[in-house]
């Protein structure tokens, strides 16, 4: 029989669990929460009492209140009770160092159970590991473990600092729709199809791009907007096809204006949430210093293992492999890890597996020795070159070296991958350090796998007023007014200065192959807008999760996102996306071609 007890009523709540310390001991308190364990001891019955917040000890004893003793038998984990009793002290030896409520305990006096629940997929302890679709069919329960509710705590924060602090500079937030045009950040777009336009449908927006850009045009000034995004793109650890963005334009700003001011946010974060004080300015790098150092534009700066490029040093070996690609306007990268002859022949040809596997031709490796350098290609290599080498990597004693050649579109993302991996391999990431790096000076343009011009960043974003003449030369040599902030390795936000020029705007659609007629088609309202009287303006877009996630100091974004999709963009708590009734595809002016089914068999 459930209890006909109100919980309000008669189980006015006074602390949270957690919240219980030796300061209460004597104090009557009301709690309710879940029943996280019940243990039987001979007669007293220990459970611990779970909430929001943690947990505390409750002690039913059947001398103390024999009716709530024979009720808190019948517990089982995950009831939701409210408890009535006296704080004491626990008994010698009894203690719990590890919790916080752990020197204390709740003596029941009286027990009320609101509801019971059924036997539980998984066990709710923090640590254990448990399958992740378990996890996510069953979020409820997910959810309930106090980690997962400090996670979310931390981003309610994250939200109120960033909300409090564009306030006190002037920013207005601003909804933009979720019904829109396609904004083109570069992934697929999700469709929703109107009923009332048969034929037409809208895109949920990639970013506000372009309507931040109008609220500029319109005068307002200062804009800002915590705001999901829907993007259909691969998905990885740290990306989502809805997610959050802390999205901010300005007018009449440069970079260094804007810089400072997202610097001053992020540092207050730090400072509230991690009781942190970050260096200011932040480090910043070229894109083309981080390809060269690093070869990623992401790259994590909290330990060293910088490339170089040694292709002149090794120019002139007898090795096929660098000829060749010397030859064909390739390059030969290496990177020192220090201590690293240490590694067993084992290790280095997983390491050249690793490479293979990525796509590389090969890696060859190095160690430098007293007895010159060891290697499966020192045979090919003068002294003169060797010598060459060492004195570019100021390569000593001990260290290992790691060469890559070919084209640098290749050998510089390889290369910036295994970096990493030996860094994890091998623990040289001082986890608990905050590395950012501002990327500046992109390229205005890049290639696209079919060898077509594309925007690196999107194409409203300004050419460096002194690269404007080489729009018409050699726009790939254009450099952009683009910045990218980069946390640990993770790009956590990225904006520009933008085109505010109608005319230089038609221009660069026109740099990008986009005719008149479908510019006008697609940004129409955007070139527009811009030719009556855009004021100059910029802004920048962070990943709310991915910042929430490294605060967090998790690994995925799905711990810090309430409801996250899977790898195949699917939630398996609502089982979406799921079917539609052939009706509502009919109003919609649909028919759906199925894939077909590779034969079995
Ligand atoms: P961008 O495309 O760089 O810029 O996005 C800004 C930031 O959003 C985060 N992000 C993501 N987070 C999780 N899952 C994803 N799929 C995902 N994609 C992006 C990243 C990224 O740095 N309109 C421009 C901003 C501007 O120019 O002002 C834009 O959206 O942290």
């Amino acid at each position: 029989m459930m209890d006909e007890l109100d919980p309000f009523r008669d189980f006015q709540r006074t602390h949270y669990c957690a919240e219980i310390t030796e300061q209460d001991i004597g104090r009557e308190v009301h709690l309710v929460g879940w029943v996280h364990r019940r243990r039987d001891h001979g007669g007293v019955i220990f459970v611990d009492l779970r909430d929001r917040e943690g947990t505390v000890q409750a002690v039913f004893n059947p001398q103390h209140s024999p009716a709530s003793h024979r009720k808190a038998d019948a517990l089982r984990n995950e009831f939701v009770i409210g408890v009535k009793g006296k704080v004491s002290r626990r008994p010698e030896g009894m203690t719990n160092p590890k919790l916080k409520t752990g020197a204390v305990e709740v003596m029941a006096d009286e027990l009320a159970v609101f509801n019971r629940s059924r036997a539980l997929p998984f066990n709710l302890d923090e640590d254990l590991e448990v399958e992740e679709a378990i996890r996510l069919r069953y979020r409820f329960l997910d959810l309930r473990r106090p980690s997962m509710a400090a996670n979310f705590a931390l981003r309610h924060r994250v939200s109120k600092i960033t909300r409090d602090y564009f306030d006190g500079l002037g920013f207005y937030e601003i909804e933009t729709p979720f019904l829109t045009r396609s904004t083109p950040e570069g992934a697929r777009d999700y469709l929703v199809p109107s009923r009332v336009n048969p034929g037409g449908f809208y895109a949920l927006p990639q970013s506000p791009q372009l309507l931040k850009q109008i609220l500029m045009v319109a005068g307002m000034d200062r804009y800002f907007q915590i705001v999901r995004c829907f993007r259909d793109e691969d998905l990885r650890a740290d990306r989502q096809p809805e997610f959050t963005q802390v999205d901010l334009e300005m007018s009449f700003v440069e970079q260094g204006q804007l810089i400072e001011i997202v610097e001053g946010w992020i540092a207050r974060l730090f400072e509230e949430l991690l009781g942190k004080t970050l260096q200011r300015p932040f480090p910043s790098m070229t894109y083309a210093e981080a390809i060269e150092d690093y070869g990623v534009d992401n790259p994590d700066t909290r330990y060293g293992l910088k490339m170089k490029d040694i292709t002149d040093a090794v120019k002139g070996s007898e090795f096929q492999v660098f000829r060749q690609v010397i030859e064909g306007h390739g390059i030969v990268k290496a990177l020192r890890f220090p201590g690293g002859t240490r590694l067993s022949r084992r290790e280095l040809d997983n390491l050249v597996g690793m490479a293979k596997d990525w796509g590389a031709d090969g890696l060859i490796w190095a160690k430098c020795t007293g007895a010159g350098l060891q290697s499966p290609i020192a045979k090919f290599l003068s002294q003169d070159i060797v010598g060459a080498v060492i004195d570019r990597m100021g390569a000593l004693e001990g260290d290992l070296l790691l060469m890559m050649a070919g084209s640098p579109g290749r050998v510089n993302p390889w290369m910036g991958r295994l970096r990493t991996e030996l860094a994890e391999a091998y623990d040289l990431i001082d986890s608990s350090a905050h590395a950012f790096t501002w990327i500046l000076d992109f390229p205005l343009f890049e290639r696209d796998k079919e060898g077509h011009i594309t925007s690196m960043h999107h194409p409203f974003t300004a050419p460096r007023e002194e690269d404007i003449p080489l729009l018409d030369e050699n726009p790939e040599a254009c450099r952009s007014l683009a910045y990218d902030l980069v946390l640990n390795g993770t790009e956590i936000g990225g904006g520009s200065i933008r085109i505010h020029r109608v005319d230089t705007q038609k221009k660069i659609l026109s740099i990008l192959g986009i005719s008149e007629a479908e510019g006008e088609e697609k940004f129409g309202f955007l070139l527009d807008a811009l030719s009556y009287g855009a004021p100059p303006h910029g802004g920048i877009a962070f990943g709310l999760d991915r910042l929430v996630m490294i605060l967090a100091g998790a690994k995925s974004l799905r711990e810090v996102i309430a409801f996250p999709k899977t790898q195949k963009a699917a939630c398996l708590l609502t089982q979406s996306p799921g079917p539609v009734d052939a009706e509502q595809l009919r109003e919609l002016h649909i028919r759906t071609v199925l894939p077909k089914k590779p034969a079995s068999g």
